[in-house]
Parts: C-alpha cells; structure tokens; sequence
C-alpha cells in the first residue's frame, strides 16, 4: 500500500489504501471499512463518495474544467456533432469517417417507431407532462423490440435503437399533444435537423431547415451529452446495477432529469423569469427571496453541487444564445432580464459567499424558446441529449468486472423493538 490514509476508532488504528484518479484526483477506497471495524460511512446526498471509477467524463468544478473522453467540451462544441460525440461517448474514441457514417446510416435505420405506440400517446390525459410520457415510452420500447442483451451485437442494437428512436418519441409527443399530424423522421437528413423537421414541418406549412438553428441544437445536445455522476446518471447506474434492461435503466434516468432540482430547472428559469417580467421585472426581490432562508424560493439555474465556479458549459450556452437571437432576429426580454439579474447575483455577497453561479439551465431555455419548442419540452431535449452518457455509463458499469449491485446502508434512528399492540387495545 502506497498511500493510504488512517482512521483511529476506540484505540486502534486501520489504514485505508488512497486510490488516484488520471487527473490527480484522489480517493479513500473505503470498500473494507465495515468489515475492518464495523462502522459505515454516512454522507447525506453522497456529496463525498465516489460511487465508482469511471473514464469517460471529467470534470474539476473549482477550475470549471469539463472533458468527454479527454476532449474539452468547448472543442466539442466549436469542432464537433451530437452524434459524432454521441459516438466518442459510448465508444470511448472519435470515430474515424466510415465508422461515423455507419453510426449515423444505423441512426437513420432505426428512427423509426412502432405504428402501435401512437395509440399509448392517444391515452394520456391532455395535460400530462412530456417527461413522464417520455419516460413511460422508452420502457414501452422494451416490449416492442425485447431481445435478450447477452450478445454483444445486441446491446449495440439496442443502443442505436434507443438514440434513433427517443428523438422519434419526443418530436412524436410534441405533435401529438398539439393534435397535429406526425411527422415521420426522414432518412436523407442527419440526427439535429431531422428533429427539427420532425418537430416543426407540417402538411400545411414546409419547415426550412434552418442551418444556424441545426448548429446550435448540435452545441446544446453537445454539452449535455454527459455529466459524471449526477443524480439521472447514477439513476442509471442503481437501476441498471440490478442488471435491468436498459430501455428501463434509461427510463429510470428520465424520471430523476425531470425534477426542478435537476434538469427541470431549464423550464423552471423560464417560468421564474416569466413570473418576474409579470410581477413588473422587480428584480431585487427575486434576490432577496433567494437568500431569505424562510421562503423556499430559490433562484433557478444558479448553483450546482460540483461547480464552485462558472458553469463552463453555461459560458458556451450563453454566447450561443445570443448568437441565435441576433442571427433570427428575435428580441426576448427574458433575455435581458436574465443577464441583468445574473449581473446582480454574482455581485451579491449572499452569492459570492455562496459560490453560486449560473447553471447550464439558466441560458439554454432563452434559447430553447428562440428555437421555438414549447417550454414543457425543455426537459426532454435535455434527457436527448443526456441519452449518449447514459448509456456510456451503464455501459461502463455493466463492462466492470468489480461490478456490484447498488446497495448502500443506512444509519437506522427509528424506535427500537416494540411491542405490536391488537388494534382493539390500542
Ligand atoms: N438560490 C439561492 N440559494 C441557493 C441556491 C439558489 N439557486 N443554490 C444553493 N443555494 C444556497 C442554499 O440555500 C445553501 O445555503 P445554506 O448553506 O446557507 O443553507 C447553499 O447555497 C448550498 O446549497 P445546497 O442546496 O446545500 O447545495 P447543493 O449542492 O445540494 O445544491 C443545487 C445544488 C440543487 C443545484 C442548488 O444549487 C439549487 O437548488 N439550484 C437551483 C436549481 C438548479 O438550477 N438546478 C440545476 C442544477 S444543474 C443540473 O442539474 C442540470
């Protein structure tokens, strides 16, 4: 043992072995501590475990560093597409040309969805949620398409599968809750613009396919390809790690992206924006409530658990968002009314204390709008492009060959042994 650190409890002392990371990063493997001295660790929110090694994201939230595979996101952003990274996630290497048109011919081949499943969106009730609708159809998949995962060639399959054909699912569910006829994904166009098409082409009126916004829906899917091990992705994980398929796996990933906490901030930023323009644009209360440790209001897309610093991937965003605005001409006073209040914040005390910053979330729903999709769809353009790193950590996890099953421990503080009283005594 190299390194190690020590831990004395009541006398004696135990050496635990210090593992590092690529980057310097270093850990305490405590994979022994139980059995060594009987005691577990307790960390509310996990905010100081490491709940795996993995070596597909890295991410220094002091220095605002955020990598895929080694590659900084902002030369993904400037240099590559969803899919091509959608490819280096999963696969751990950039594909070379012929690899990157068979994945995205393989793309083309499976975007299309079973005729059946239009009749489960017929079902919802008008007002549900795209997200738990999203979430309700991809484990659908599962009984649409049920091959076994053992071979190799299946999961693949399954992977092409899942990434062609929630795109296909989400643009379905847009239409559909407008009552609009579906618009079938088409095999001539790559990944982004064909859900433009899918979303916004219609019998009536034929969508241009406009470049800027096909770039732009790239960038966004781009940053949030994947992001370590937050609370969807290790979603996926536990889920997974009771070797569940991965359709459900996935849809397990939906169903924890949707809180307001968590990806659902995107569409919160904007209905606090929205509440604020209403309320006369009165700022400084925002503020005020968010620090005000009585009201439960907090402010939407600041902070994060990881980034004690800018949010680098909301650097990117908030360019871009500007970029597209000017570029289609759109004026959004949501706009404005953000980069005045994130002025404010981060010249805050209660902020800078706090290290609080924006968010990913708090520019991309602005652009989102300008983009045209609805703000209940938010989430699930977030849950696209968060697919790629789902699936390269499942992946990963079920490749481990020090694979367990997710199953922590818990610090009981309940009564102790009671007597059970019959109901007529009581
Ligand atoms: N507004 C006001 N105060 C805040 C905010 C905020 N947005 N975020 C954190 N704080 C305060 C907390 O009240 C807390 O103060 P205290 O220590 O005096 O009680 C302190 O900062 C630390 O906050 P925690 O909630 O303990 O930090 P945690 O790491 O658990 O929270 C989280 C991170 C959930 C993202 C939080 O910052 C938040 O609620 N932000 C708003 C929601 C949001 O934008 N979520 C998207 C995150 S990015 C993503 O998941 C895609």
């Amino acid at each position: 043992m190299d390194d190690y650190a020590e831990i004395t409890y009541k006398g004696k002392t135990y050496k635990l072995p210090v593992v590092e990371g690529s980057e310097g990063e270093k850990a305490i493997d405590i994979s022994t501590l139980r059995q060594k001295t009987g005691l577990i660790t307790l960390d509310p929110g996990f905010a100081n475990t490491g709940s795996c090694i993995s070596s597909i994201t890295y991410l220094d939230g002091e220095k605002g560093i955020l990598r895929y595979r080694g590659i900084p996101v902002e030369d993904l952003a400037r240099h590559s597409t969803f899919t091509e990274t959608a490819y280096l996630l999963i696969n751990g290497v950039l594909p070379t040309r012929e690899e990157l048109n068979r994945f995205s011919v393989l793309l083309n081949d499976n975007s299309l969805v079973h005729e059946d499943m239009q009749i489960f969106y017929q079902n919802f009730p008008r007002a549900s949620h795209p997200m738990g609708i999203l979430s309700s159809m991809v484990n659908a998949l599962r009984s649409f398409y049920p091959e076994l995962q053992t071979v190799e060639e299946e999961i693949n399959k399954t992977v092409t599968r899942l990434l062609s054909k929630m795109r296909t699912l989400a643009a379905m569910s847009y239409k559909i809750s407008m009552g609009h006829k579906v618009i079938y994904p088409r095999y001539d166009l790559p990944y982004c613009a064909n859900f433009l098409n899918m979303m916004f082409d219609s019998p009536v009126k034929p969508y241009h396919i406009h470049k800027e916004l096909v770039k732009a829906l790239n960038v966004f899917w781009i940053l949030h390809a994947d992001h370590e091990q937050n609370c969807s992705t290790s979603a996926v994980r536990v889920v997974g790690s009771g070797r569940v398929n991965l359709y459900a796996a996935i849809s397990a990933g939906i169903a924890a992206l949707w809180g307001p906490l968590h990806g659902g901030a995107n569409q919160a930023v904007i209905e606090m924006l929205s509440d604020i323009e209403k309320s006369g644009g009165n700022l400084n209360n925002a503020i005020k409530r968010a620090k005000d440790k009585n009201d439960p209001f907090r402010l939407m897309g600041f902070g994060h658990r990881i980034y004690k610093t800018y949010d680098p991937r909301a650097k990117i965003m908030k360019k871009m968002c500007d970029k597209i605005l000017k570029k289609l001409k759109i004026k959004d006073p949501l706009l404005d009314l953000a980069k005045e209040l994130e002025d404010i914040a981060l010249n805050d005390d209660y902020f800078k204390e706090c290290n609080l910053y924006p968010n990913i979330d708090f520019y991309s729903g602005i652009m989102l709008r300008a983009m045209g999709i609805p703000t209940n769809m938010f989430t699930v353009m977030f849950a696209i492009g968060r697919l790629p790193g789902w699936i390269s950590q499942w992946k990963e996890s079920a490749d481990d060959p020090a694979w367990k099953l997710s199953r922590p421990r818990q610090l009981y503080m309940g009564p102790t042994k009671t007597e059970f009283i019959p109901i007529d005594k009581r």
